[in-house]
């Protein structure tokens, strides 16, 4: 077991470690804690702005960030003021993506069911480009681009039917996926072709997305392979190769960098006489690591042969270890150069067994009931499937940059939770 500090690299590249503190962009957590309260998201602004930046200047203009991954208006904003589109996959995501001032423009409207009313505000209101998924979203979206009068750049999503190495939840290009048009049965094929025959749909280009949290470099590449003769026969204008590069969650952990998996995608579509130009839509690498999240320890019980450290927030504000079974690591923001020598199994405060955000943590021995723990590399994938089971309220997020933290989402109150009950 690892009983060493918390290895600072997963902290957000802003974060200062002191012996008796921590911050990021200048913001102590615990006095993030104690003027927000608990739970609480504090993202490294700077470092989500650098990430999406570095995501425009590698793939260029149209690369579109999975708001899926984690989305509010200020991110949103962000994220279009740094040059990315913003992928979307329901009505929701749009709406939120618009009231933040980002043009339709700069959406990619994603969903394996798409509602004729999503596809109508894409079709009129004019979209970088919508992502075909079966013939019934084809058939649905030329119905309302007849309906408006109008025509829709469109891709088409091919399924290369490969197995990456991720959680069998993440995986997405698999033979088993439900996910876009299967190439090894020439679905894929026959869609391309029924696209382009029809004057309504601007046929832009291919797009794949293999899973998340993919870590190997190579099972992008042999994804790659296995689609494409395919991309070189249709010779699209975009070929868009998805999202998906995993990110160090625990110290022993690797990751390549971004630009290293960019640049092995954009040389081996190079080298393979891919003419298209080639985008991304990177969710969880660009927001994951930019964030942590801060608990308050409520109960330190010994309950038979462990010892069990509960926090005020759980499966509510990340669910991710109870569906994939993902490893956290825990740290005390107000010791976080202190050895890690005491094992507890940090679990949440829900009705519910599998209720455990880190098995056997490692904290200082020195950690007490009332003390701030924190969990690092919560950016992605945590407030974004945050729920409001046992009713609790789902926590503020504030952003820290240059000293200062700003609430950019605030802590629901007990009266949102009676907002739809209608009674
Ligand atoms: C179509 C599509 N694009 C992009 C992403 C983003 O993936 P990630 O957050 O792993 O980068 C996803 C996530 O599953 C996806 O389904």
């Amino acid at each position: 077991m690892d009983r060493s500090p918390v290895d600072l690299s997963l902290l957000p590249r802003t974060a200062q470690a002191r012996s008796d503190g921590t911050a990021v962009g200048g913001v102590d957590l615990v006095q993030a804690a104690t003027e927000f309260g608990t739970p609480l998201f504090v993202y490294d602004f700077e470092q989500m702005a650098e990430n999406f930046a570095e995501a425009v200047d590698v793939f260029g203009p149209g690369v579109a960030y999975a708001t899926k991954a984690f989305l509010c208006k200020a991110v949103a904003k962000l994220a279009y003021q740094q040059g990315m589109s913003l992928d979307v996959s329901t009505a929701g995501e749009y709406h939120v993506a618009r009231a933040a001032g980002v043009p339709s423009s700069k959406l990619v409207v994603h969903g394996n069911n798409k509602s004729d009313a999503e596809v109508e505000r894409a079709v009129s209101e004019g979209v970088q480009w919508l992502v075909l998924d079966s013939f019934d979203d084809i058939d649905r979206v030329i119905a309302a681009t007849v309906r408006a009068g109008k025509s829709c750049p469109v891709l088409v999503r091919v399924n290369p039917g490969v197995e990456v190495h991720t959680h069998r939840f993440t995986a997405t290009g698999n033979r088993k996926s439900k996910f876009g048009f299967p190439l090894w049965t020439g679905d894929a094929s026959a869609a391309v072709e029924r696209v382009s025959k029809n004057p309504r749909l601007e046929f832009k280009g291919l797009h794949i997305h293999v899973g998340s949290l993919v870590f190997a470099i190579d099972n992008y590449i042999s994804a790659l392979d296995s689609v494409l003769d395919f991309v070189r026969a249709v010779d699209p204008e975009v070929f868009v190769v998805g999202g998906g590069l995993g990110v160090r969650y625990l110290r022993g952990d690797d990751a390549p960098s971004f630009a290293d998996w960019a640049d092995a995608i954009l040389r081996h579509c190079k080298d393979a006489g891919v003419r298209a130009r080639i985008l991304a839509e990177p969710g969880r690498s660009m927001v994951a690591a930019a964030a942590v999240t801060l608990y308050t320890v409520g109960s330190i019980a010994k309950k038979g042969a462990k010892t069990y450290l509960a926090v005020d927030g759980g499966m509510s504000d990340n669910p991710r270890p109870l569906l994939y079974g993902s490893g956290y690591e825990a740290f005390l923001p107000r010791a976080p150069l202190a050895a890690r020598d005491a094992v507890v199994t940090v679990v949440g405060r829900h009705c519910e067994s599998g209720d455990t955000l880190v098995e056997d943590a490692t904290l200082p021995s020195s950690v007490a009931i009332g003390d701030v723990i924190s969990t690092p590399v919560t950016g992605a994938y945590g407030y974004s499937m945050a729920s409001n089971y046992n009713l609790l309220t789902r926590p503020a997020i504030v952003w820290a940059a240059a000293g200062e933290a700003r609430v950019i989402v605030r802590r629901e109150t007990h009266d949102d939770l009676l907002r739809c009950d209608v009674g």
